[in-house]
């Protein structure tokens, strides 16, 4: 008789995975780290073909891709109209790789100076150490950018609305601009999602997102992204495998399901926000209403033209500074008070003492951001009950 291995043998060794011959509707989370090697796996792998690879569905080591991370990437370079996608464990991870793999000891960029927080200490602080200088231009002063270019820059950087303010730049006069100095174009289109506006189709060269926001949706993730052409790609993603951040599976599982009801919940939160911000404009206690779908804010003829919603954020300067924000975001029943955004939840923050902590005062001031702006993410709720909400809050602030 054929002797049976023994008991820790066939613990190890039995629990085995067997293609199923059906394919199932639901992307599986494939949580292995490592795959059977085979000759021509092998022999790929030796050669240095990592990436390709994970195309054709060799997979190796999971840093390199899995098949759940890259069914992901696959669905967002489709919605950002880019060839290809790679998927990181946070925005900052998509973002530093995405940098770095376009710049080299001795460059300088130039970079919007509306940025999320995180970005400008990358920018400030981190590149530096790689003798890597970045010049800050306003993005809505495009003559000031264009004197910043002519410094010499190897990559422009700019969000597609940024924060709190949804300043929207001139993507027509950034993409000459690119052509002609021969930078390519970064853009955190986070705020708009793929949705709203898709950069490459405006001039850009990459994509970059913090899926743990819109993508992701439902405020259960931290996750980041970049599209951009496959050769491009290749060069993020040679970069994610030295600096290692990587895209774990089970949260990649997570976010090919909140792709799925991506343009749903987009749709509803641009709905909802532009019923806040009208509602909101010119009412008692509020002191200005920013948000690009307004006539009155000062980038919505660019906004018209270039998105196909104007995004679910928005921002609101409640009249009486610090005091009555705060009292304002304590009294709203459905308006949680939280630092992220994009989920299914209203969220509401004062980015004076969150998001804009590491400008001077003077600084945000300057920029227009207030200590009684209080920044909405609007969720997916009934837009009645947001707006009953909002105002029964204003009276209380009062
Ligand atoms: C516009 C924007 N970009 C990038 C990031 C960084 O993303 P993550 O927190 O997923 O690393 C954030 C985070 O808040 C953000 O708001």
């Amino acid at each position: 008789m054929k002797k049976k291995p023994g008991a820790s043998t066939r613990c190890v060794h039995s629990v085995r995975y067997e293609p199923p011959r059906t394919v199932p509707v639901s992307v599986p989370i494939f949580a292995s780290s490592t795959w059977d090697f085979t000759d021509e796996v092998l022999r790929a792998f030796s050669s240095g073909e990592g990436r390709a690879m994970a195309g054709k569905g060799d997979y190796i080591y999971a840093r390199y891709g899995s098949p759940t991370t890259h069914a992901v990437e696959k669905a967002l370079a489709s919605l950002e109209s880019a060839e290809s996608g790679v998927v990181f464990s946070s925005g900052m991870a998509a973002i530093s790789s995405a940098a770095l793999s376009h710049l080299r000891a001795g460059d300088s960029f130039v970079s919007s100076n509306q940025l999320y927080g995180v970005t400008h200490s990358l920018f400030t602080r981190t590149l530096p150490k790689f003798d890597i200088k970045v010049q800050f231009a306003d993005p809505t002063d495009m003559d000031g950018f264009e004197k910043a270019l002519k410094k010499g820059a190897a990559l422009i950087y700019v969000e597609s609305a940024s924060n709190p303010l949804m300043r929207v730049p001139d993507f027509g006069a950034l993409a000459r601009m690119s052509k002609d100095s021969g930078a390519p174009i970064i853009v955190d289109n986070t705020f708009m999602t793929p949705v709203n506006f898709r950069p490459l189709e405006n001039g850009a060269a990459v994509s970059v997102h913090s899926a743990t926001k819109y993508l992701g949706g439902h405020s259960d993730i931290v996750m980041g992204a970049a599209c951009a052409s496959e050769e491009r790609c290749a060069r993020v993603w040679d970069e994610m495998l030295r600096l290692g951040g990587c895209a774990d599976p089970f949260q990649a599982f997570l976010l090919g399901r909140g792709l799925k009801t991506l343009a749903l919940r987009v749709a509803r939160q641009n709905d909802n926000a532009m019923a806040i911000a009208s509602e909101l404009e010119g009412a008692k206690g509020v002191a200005r209403v920013h948000y690009p779908g307004l006539p009155s804010h000062p980038d919505h003829y660019i906004a018209r033209k270039l998105f196909e919603g104007y995004g679910g954020m928005l921002s609101i300067d409640v009249k009486g500074g610090a005091r009555a924000a705060t009292k304002f975001m304590r009294a709203l029943k459905w308006g949680r008070e939280a630092t992220s955004l994009g989920g299914v939840e209203t969220l509401v923050s004062t980015p004076y003492n969150t998001s804009h902590t590491w400008i001077t005062e003077k600084e945000r001031l300057g920029l227009g951001i207030t200590n009684g702006l209080v920044r909405v993410s609007v969720g997916i709720e009934d837009s009645a009950d947001l707006i009953e909400d909002f105002k029964n809050a204003l009276r209380a602030a009062r």
